[in-house]
Order: C-alpha cells, then sequence, then structure tokens
C-alpha cells in the first residue's frame, strides 16, 4: 500500500533520471564531436592510446627508442610523412603484420598524422660505432654499394652510419639486424611496399643472402639502442 502513494513520484523521478541520462548523452556527445573537430594529441596516443589502440609506448618505448626484444623498430626522429604512410600500409593491409595492421586500423587519419608527428619530433637514436673491419662485406655496401650491379651504397639515401634523412629517409642506426632482415625480404615479397618509386624494392632485390646478412648485421645491433655503452 505504501508503495502506490510514490508510485508517480518514482516514475517522475525515474523520467527525470532518463532526462537527465538523456541530457548527459546529449552533452557526452557534444564533447567528442568537439574533441572530434580538434586536432588529436599524438603524444596522449602515444601514452594512453585511443579507442582501441593501445598505447604506442608500451612496445615502441615512451622516448621512441624502440624495444627490440618484441621487435618493436624505433620510430624515434624517422620523417612523420614517412611514418604516417607506413600506419596508412598497416591500415590497407598492403604492409603486412599481424601485431600493427589492427593498431593502424583504430586510428583516424587524423590520429595517424598526429602520433607520425609526435615521433617525428623525438630525437633520433644515436648510431653505435660501426666496426667495419669486422664486416668488411657489409661495410662495403653501406658505403660504396656495388656499381656492378647498380647498387648505390645504403648510406647515401640513409646518411652517414645510417642515421636517417628525414622526411624520406628513415633510420637505420638504432635497428636490430632481425629488424633489417626481416624489412628486406618484406620488400622483396612485396608484403611491405617498396616506397618512393619503389626505390627500396629494387635495393633488395639486387642483395643476395650472404649480402642481406652482412648489411643486416653491419647497421644492426642485436640489443638495438636500448644497450647503453658505459
Ligand atoms: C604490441 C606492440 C606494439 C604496439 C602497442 C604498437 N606497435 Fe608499432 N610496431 C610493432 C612491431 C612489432 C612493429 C614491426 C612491424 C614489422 O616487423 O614490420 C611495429 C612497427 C611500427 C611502425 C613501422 C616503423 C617503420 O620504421 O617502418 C610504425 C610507424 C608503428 N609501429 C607505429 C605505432 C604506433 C603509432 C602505435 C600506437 C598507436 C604503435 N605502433 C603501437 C609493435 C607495436
Ligand atoms: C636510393 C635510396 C636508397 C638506398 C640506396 C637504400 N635505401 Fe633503404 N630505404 C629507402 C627509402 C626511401 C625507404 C623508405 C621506404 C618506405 O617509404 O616505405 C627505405 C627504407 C629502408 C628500410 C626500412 C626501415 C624501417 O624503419 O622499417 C630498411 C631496413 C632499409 N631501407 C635498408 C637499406 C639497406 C640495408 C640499404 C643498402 C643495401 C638501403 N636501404 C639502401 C631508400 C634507400
Amino acid at each position: 500500500m505504501g508503495t502506490i502513494p510514490g508510485e508517480p513520484r518514482d516514475r517522475r523521478h525515474a523520467a527525470g533520471l532518463l532526462g537527465l541520462a538523456f541530457g548527459l548523452v546529449v552533452a557526452v556527445a557534444a564533447v567528442s564531436v568537439s574533441a572530434e573537430g580538434a586536432a588529436p594529441d599524438g603524444a596522449a596516443i602515444i601514452a594512453h592510446g585511443v579507442g582501441t589502440a593501445p598505447a604506442c609506448a608500451t612496445c615502441h618505448g615512451a622516448a621512441g627508442q624502440g624495444n627490440p626484444a618484441i621487435g618493436a623498430p624505433a620510430l624515434a626522429g624517422d620523417g612523420a610523412a614517412y611514418l604516417r604512410a607506413q600506419l596508412r600500409h598497416f591500415a590497407a593491409g598492403t604492409r603486412i603484420n599481424p601485431i600493427m595492421q589492427p593498431i593502424a586500423h583504430a586510428l583516424t587519419p587524423a590520429e595517424q598524422a598526429a602520433v607520425a608527428a609526435s615521433f617525428a619530433a623525438m630525437p633520433a637514436p644515436v648510431p653505435h660505432p660501426v666496426a667495419a673491419a669486422a664486416n668488411p662485406l657489409g661495410a662495403r655496401l653501406a658505403r660504396r654499394g656495388s656499381w656492378a650491379i647498380g647498387l648505390p651504397g645504403c648510406e647515401q639515401c640513409h646518411g652517414p652510419d645510417g642515421i636517417g634523412v628525414a622526411p624520406h629517409f628513415p633510420h637505420l642506426a638504432g635497428l636490430t639486424a632481425k629488424y633489417i632482415a626481416a624489412q628486406l625480404a618484406a620488400f622483396r615479397a612485396g608484403t611491405r611496399p617498396g616506397g618512393p618509386q619503389g626505390l627500396m624494392a629494387r635495393v633488395a632485390n639486387k642483395l643476395t643472402p650472404p649480402e642481406r646478412a652482412a648489411i643486416a648485421a653491419y647497421f644492426g645491433a642485436e640489443s638495438g639502442p636500448a644497450e647503453k655503452k658505459p
């Protein structure tokens, strides 16, 4: 009996709550619309992720230094246009990688541009001193290439010691030998687009297996940039 007199009040109360909830939904929608209108925050996406995309820093490091143990390359200091193009390739499935494809796909084009710009603004990995004497084949290919097969030295595009020449030529310094070898294989197999004018597909296709192994070992360090030399 006691609940009946209260019923209309409860209904009014419920209706009021519903109205409030509706108002909140409208308000939240308005906030997310205005957030979409504003430029996404690349640094925040790197640190915290966005939507279903996890924080980039978990794998690529807060300073974009990469994590050799899980095969995540250093991104710091690469050109924004280059990084953005890679995200587009992953999202479109033209660069095949089971980890990065869904992550890139979860980002809007504006978010891809924002994270690319943030990583590009970070200082590039410092090249480790390359021991040319220990790897003469790698050193020759890196510095002079091979005129006989029309191959310029890697450093002619990627800079001395593979330091990178933004915006188009990513750094090789700071990558692992394993990652470099895998990318050369991907350029050859076409599971990664060959870059502007198919440059890297042509380079990778000219190298023999021993040359690919030598050049990967030359620029790459198994421990990557995380290893701090005293
Ligand atoms: C779970 C680990 C993981 C997370 C999280 C992650 N990545 Fe990656 N990322 C990788 C791996 C592994 C590769 C190497 C793919 C390959 O071998 O081709 C990679 C490659 C890349 C590349 C290509 C780099 C190059 O030089 O070609 C870009 C760009 C990139 N990631 C951006 C991002 C961004 C932006 C985020 C955050 C939104 C992110 N990644 C989150 C693991 C991760
Ligand atoms: C004529 C210029 C040119 C030369 C010479 C060249 N590269 Fe490249 N390389 C590029 C470009 C451009 C890209 C970026 C491709 C893209 O946009 O996807 C690239 C990308 C790469 C990548 C991918 C890096 C990453 O972070 O994923 C690797 C590895 C690489 N090159 C290795 C080499 C090696 C090893 C040599 C020497 C044998 C070499 N390159 C010679 C132009 C060149």
